[in-house]
C-alpha cells in the first residue's frame, strides 16, 4: 500500500432510488443467499424523491468496518451486510490516485476498513422499499471505490444477498428480477426491460399514509407466508410466471389498461397472501382501502383505466397514472378526499417520475 502516511481518506458518494413492484416479490426459497420463489418486475423512481445517498471511505486509519445510518451508529455484525462486504472484497482490484499519492493494491483491500455514512430521504422501513434503495446504492458505491469491474447485473446478484428488492434499484426504467434456478444463486439476478425514456408519460403519485415503521416486517412476513399459506404457492407456480409475461407485453407495447389490471391485481394477490398466513398480516389500512376504492371506481368510470395503484408491505399508496394530466386529477382527487396532514388519514404526497441510475455515482 503506498502512502508512508496513515492519514489519507479515499471516498466516493452514490445515490441510488428505489423501487416499486408491479409484479410483487413475496417469498423465498433460500433464506440465506435471498433466492425468490418467482420472478418479479419493478419501476425505478426518481431519485430526487425516494433515494439513498450513501459515501463510502476507506482509510489506513479506520480500525474497523463502521456504519451510520440517516445519521445513527448501525451494526454491520448482520448477516445481509457482512454477505454483500465479503462479495464485494473479493472483487475488489487495484486502486490508483496519482494526485494524492494513493495505491491500493488487490490484497490490501483485505486489510483495509471501511466508514459508510448512508442517508434516505424518506421514511425508513415504511413500506417504501427503503432497503433497496440502501443495498443497491451500498454495493454500487462499494464497487466505485473498490474498482470492481463486474456490471449492473452481476452487482444486483450482490445486493440482491443485503435485500431481495435492493437487486432491481441497480437499473432505471422498468426492471425484471430473474428468479434464477441455480442453487447458489449466481443466475438469480435484475435486468432492464426497458430504460426510463421508453414509457415517459406515466407519473407517479404516492400517498403516504404512515411514515411510522411497520410492524411485521417484509423479511418475517414472507417467512411466516412461505411457511402457512396454500395461497402463496398457487401464486408462484400458476399466476405469476403468466403475469409476468404479459406485463413484459404491456410495458413493451405501453398498453396502459393491460398495465393497471395486471399492478392491481398483483398487488390485491400480494395482500391476499399475506391474509392468507396464519397469523394474518395487516399491512393496509382503511384509508389504503379507500383509495383503492376511489381509483377502482374511476376507473370504471372511464373508457379505460386511468390510474393504477400498488402497495407494498405497508399502508403507503404507490398510484401510477397514465399521463400528467391524470396526475393532476388523480391529485386533486386525493387532495379532496384526504387533505395532507400528519394527524390524519394522509401524511403527505411524494410525486415522482421513472428515472435511470445510470449515472448516479
Ligand atoms: C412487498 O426486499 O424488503 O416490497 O429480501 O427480506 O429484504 P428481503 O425483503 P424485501 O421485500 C420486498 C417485498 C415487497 C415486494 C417487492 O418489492 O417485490
Amino acid at each position: 500500500m503506498a502512502g508512508e502516511s496513515q492519514n489519507w481518506v479515499l471516498m466516493v458518494t452514490a445515490q441510488t432510488p428505489t423501487n416499486i413492484a408491479v409484479i410483487k416479490y413475496w417469498g423465498k426459497r433460500d433464506e440465506t443467499l435471498i433466492l425468490p420463489v418467482n420472478d418479479s418486475i419493478s419501476v425505478t423512481l426518481d431519485p430526487g424523491h425516494l433515494c439513498t445517498t450513501t459515501t463510502v471511505a476507506v482509510s489506513p486509519s479506520f480500525e474497523q468496518d463502521r456504519m451510520w445510518l440517516n445519521g445513527k451508529e448501525i451494526s454491520l455484525s448482520g448477516g445481509r451486510y457482512q454477505n454483500c462486504l465479503r462479495e464485494i472484497r473479493s472483487r475488489a482490484r487495484d486502486v490508483e490516485d496519482k494526485e494524492k499519492d494513493i495505491r491500493i493494491t488487490k490484497k490490501d483491500w483485505d486489510k483495509l476498513h471501511l466508514y459508510i455514512a448512508s442517508y434516505n430521504n424518506f421514511p425508513t422501513a415504511a413500506g417504501l422499499a427503503s432497503s433497496a434503495a440502501g443495498f443497491a446504492c451500498l454495493v454500487f458505491a462499494l464497487s466505485k471505490l473498490m474498482n470492481v469491474k463486474e456490471d449492473e447485473s452481476q452487482l444486483s446478484a450482490i445486493a440482491r444477498q443485503g435485500s431481495g428488492s435492493a437487486c432491481r434499484s441497480l437499473f432505471g426504467g422498468f426492471v425484471k428480477w430473474i428468479m434464477g434456478k441455480e442453487e447458489n444463486g449466481t443466475d438469480s439476478r435484475a435486468v432492464q426491460l426497458v430504460d426510463e425514456k421508453h414509457w415517459d408519460d406515466l407519473v407517479i403519485v404516492i400517498a403516504v399514509v404512515s411514515s411510522r415503521q411497520k410492524e411485521t416486517s417484509s423479511t418475517s412476513g414472507m417467512r411466516e407466508s412461505v411457511d402457512t399459506s396454500l395461497l402463496l404457492q398457487h401464486r408462484a407456480k400458476e399466476v405469476v410466471p403468466k403475469r409476468i409475461l404479459q406485463m413484459e407485453e404491456a410495458i413493451k407495447h405501453r398498453d396502459f389498461p393491460s398495465f393497471a389490471q395486471l399492478t392491481c391485481a398483483d398487488s390485491n394477490q400480494f395482500h391476499a397472501v399475506c391474509l392468507d398466513t396464519s397469523p394474518p398480516i395487516f399491512y393496509m389500512n382503511d384509508t389504503s382501502h379507500r383509495i383503492i376504492s376511489i381509483v377502482e371506481k374511476w376507473n370504471r368510470s372511464e373508457e379505460t383505466p386511468q390510474v393504477a395503484y400498488t402497495f407494498d408491505a405497508g399502508p403507503n399508496a404507490v398510484l401510477i397514472a397514465r399521463n400528467r394530466k391524470t396526475a393532476a386529477l388523480l391529485l386533486q382527487r386525493l387532495l379532496y378526499y384526504f387533505p395532507p396532514n400528519p394527524d390524519t388519514d394522509v401524511d403527505s404526497y411524494i410525486i415522482g417520475d421513472k428515472s435511470i441510475l445510470k449515472d448516479a455515482g
